[in-house]
């Protein structure tokens, strides 16, 4: 071993002795509920895939159209010679389908969050107040930047209402997953865009988990809780969970996204993602926006797993989302529990922390319109035997 790497190796081993040694699981065919998981038939539920287009026909057509017609790869960064065509009739389909006035897109939603905030807030007079639950990539966000950071306990209105009040920054913004990743609950949105308004805040709102899958056509957290596009939020949303696909978007005020677009350095400093990208994406947004039976059948399974989990002596978290976590407590009743359905053909992801707070490890059971009333039966019938 080079003698560089021994620290490594410790702090490796310190992970495995706490029971924290992630692995990933290679899938020998493509995201689907049915999948070969290193040469074993698991149904799974631990996908992002939650209306199940990650493997429809005419998105996968249209990706190989996309590549036909416009190559692999971009060439560049958008404004240097990678902005091609696709890019600029996505983010116009983005804008129409969100409502905002001008969208950008990312590669990633963790790249996408990495631009907004610190581009918002940049020195010591500005303030950041963000949920204790946000998502990574939002607290990374928040890292990069040189703003004051005020983290309030997760969804307490009162709390971010009082850092608000004595906060003098000059610029505030107000960060917040809109479905908590971990936990699948909705933030108090409207009461976050109220208090964005009185204390002049801007609200950046991380909807991963919403985007295709709630609101009306699937526009996701915003229209469902029936806040309209304002000028002082940013919309950021991921394009490979519900729209089946790969990157993500910001969507905002013509203002806020022009100044992105001339200073956010994670949409400057980096290759434009590939065109064939976009158009797929574009047929994804037709399906979503015209598919409302996968939404319906999505909410289905939603009130099935709920009702037949309701007499578990484990309890499912409050939650009308896709994401829909039991809660276990201690990492190695959540890692035997998914280890029993593992044995059983059921492929469910434990999840432990630092991704959620110590003491609250769960399993993360992941509903897709792809699945039918007969795959969730079955999940609940192993968990019943197990219990
Ligand atoms: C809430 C939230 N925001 C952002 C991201 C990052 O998005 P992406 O996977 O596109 O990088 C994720 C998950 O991946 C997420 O759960």
């Amino acid at each position: 071993m080079c003698s560089c790497e021994s620290p490594l190796s410790a702090r490796l081993r310190q992970l495995a002795d706490a029971g924290l040694t992630r692995r990933r699981r290679r899938l020998d065919s493509p995201t689907a509920p049915r999948v070969l998981v290193e040469g074993q038939e698991m149904l799974a539920f631990a996908s992002n895939d939650y209306l199940g287009l990650a493997n429809h026909p005419d998105i996968v057509a249209a990706l190989a159209r996309g590549a036909r017609e416009w190559g692999a790869g971009s060439g560049a960064s958008h404004l240097v010679g990678g902005h091609l065509q696709p890019h600029a009739t996505l983010e116009k389909r983005l804008a129409e389908f969100t409502g905002f006035a001008r969208c950008l897109t990312f590669s990633t939603g963790y790249l996408a969050n990495l631009a907004v905030t610190p581009t918002l807030a940049t020195g010591r007079d500005d303030a950041i107040f963000a949920d204790r639950l946000n998502h990574a990539s939002l607290i990374d966000a928040a890292q990069l930047s040189r703003a004051r950071q005020h983290r309030y306990p997760h969804g307490d209105m009162a709390a971010l209402e009082r850092l608000l009040a004595a906060s003098a920054a000059k610029t505030k913004v107000i960060v917040s997953d809109a479905v908590f990743s971990m936990d699948g609950d909705l933030a108090p949105l409207a009461q976050l865009f109220q208090l964005a308004e009185r204390f002049d805040a801007w609200l950046v709102i991380d909807d991963a988990h919403g985007f295709g899958v709630m609101g009306p056509k699937g526009r996701g957290s915003l229209a469902h809780c029936g806040i309209p596009p304002h000028p002082r939020v940013l919309l950021m949303a991921t394009l490979g969970k519900a729209a089946g696909v790969g990157g993500a978007f910001v969507a905002g005020s013509e203002i806020a996204i022009e100044y992105l677009l001339q200073k956010a350095r994670g949409y400057v400093f980096t290759t434009a993602q590939p065109p064939a990208i976009a158009v797929a994406v574009l047929k994804s947004l037709e399906i979503i926006a015209a598919d409302e039976a996968r939404r319906a059948h999505l909410q289905a399974l939603i009130q099935q797993l709920r009702a037949g989990c309701a007499a578990l002596p484990w309890r499912l978290l409050p939650s009308e989302t896709a994401i829909q976590p039991l809660l276990l407590g201690e990492n190695d009743k959540a890692i035997a529990l998914m280890q029993g359905l593992w044995r059983r053909g059921l492929w469910v992801a434990a999840i432990r922390p630092p991704t959620v707070p110590p003491g609250t490890a769960r399993l993360r059971i992941s509903l897709s319109a792809a699945h039918s009333a007969a795959d969730v039966a079955r999940l609940i019938d192993a968990l019943r035997e197990m219990a």
